[in-house]
């Protein structure tokens, strides 16, 4: 591994994720995990404020970049429930088959390689009545937006640690068999639009 993944792509990471719009992102969602949360994709722990230790039994933070756990340690150490890092990618997640009552995923969907992978992971281990909160930038829906989205994405995906502008993230849940419960799809203010049409809600099995 290269000192751009390992120090310098997770430091731009982490303070692109810690900007007041996607707090505001968080507020909403994140405060809404209950049980034993999964998320995917943790990063450096910006998700982690928002949660509820009234709510929160455990908390398995998945993320495999060792420079992304590194820069949530401060974060991790606040928790008042118990944490447990996962240091493997979405698409191996090492927990029992419906044993999560909540899975959350921020701004990660666009990252994950294998999507399709990892979404059957999550379905997998998410309890029948479990629930995905999902936060996720991705495909717009105007044509021009669109065209530059494509057309910028083979750049964005090297400078941005693999991010796709162009994901359809709602197609990609109901592809992987989620119900989706409830959906906030718009623009977050002061962010350019071909990174800013988020698609933010509730899927169940
Ligand atoms: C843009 S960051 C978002 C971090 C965090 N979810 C947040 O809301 O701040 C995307 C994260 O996905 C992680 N990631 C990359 N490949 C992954 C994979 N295959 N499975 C799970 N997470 C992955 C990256 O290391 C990075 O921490």
């Amino acid at each position: 591994m290269d000192i751009y993944d390992r120090y310098i792509l997770p430091f731009f990471i982490n303070l692109a994720c810690g900007t007041g719009v996607f707090r505001q992102q968080r507020a909403k969602l994140v405060t809404q995990a209950r049980g034993v949360v999964l998320d995917v994709g943790a990063g450096s722990g910006h998700n982690f404020p928002f949660y509820d230790p009234k709510l929160v039994e455990k908390l398995y933070a998945l993320e495999p970049s060792a420079g992304m756990r590194k820069l949530a340690a401060k974060r991790a150490q606040a928790l008042a429930f118990p944490l447990e890092w996962l240091d493997l990618p979405g698409e191996q997640i090492p927990l029992a088959d419906a044993s999560v009552d909540t899975v959350v995923l921020t701004f990660t969907l666009c990252t994950i390689p294998d999507w399709q992978s990892a979404l059957a992971q999550v379905s997998r281990v998410l309890k029948p009545d479990g629930r995905l909160l999902f936060c996720e930038h991705g495909l717009a829906p105007e044509p021009a937006v669109q065209r530059w989205q494509h057309r910028l994405n083979p750049g964005w995906k090297k400078c941005a640690g693999g991010c796709h502008l162009n994901r359809p993230i709602v197609d990609y849940l109901r592809e992987a068999g989620f119900t989706i419960q409830q959906l906030d799809a718009g623009y977050l203010p002061k962010t350019p639009r071909i990174a800013g049409f988020v698609s933010a809600g509730i899927a169940t099995r």
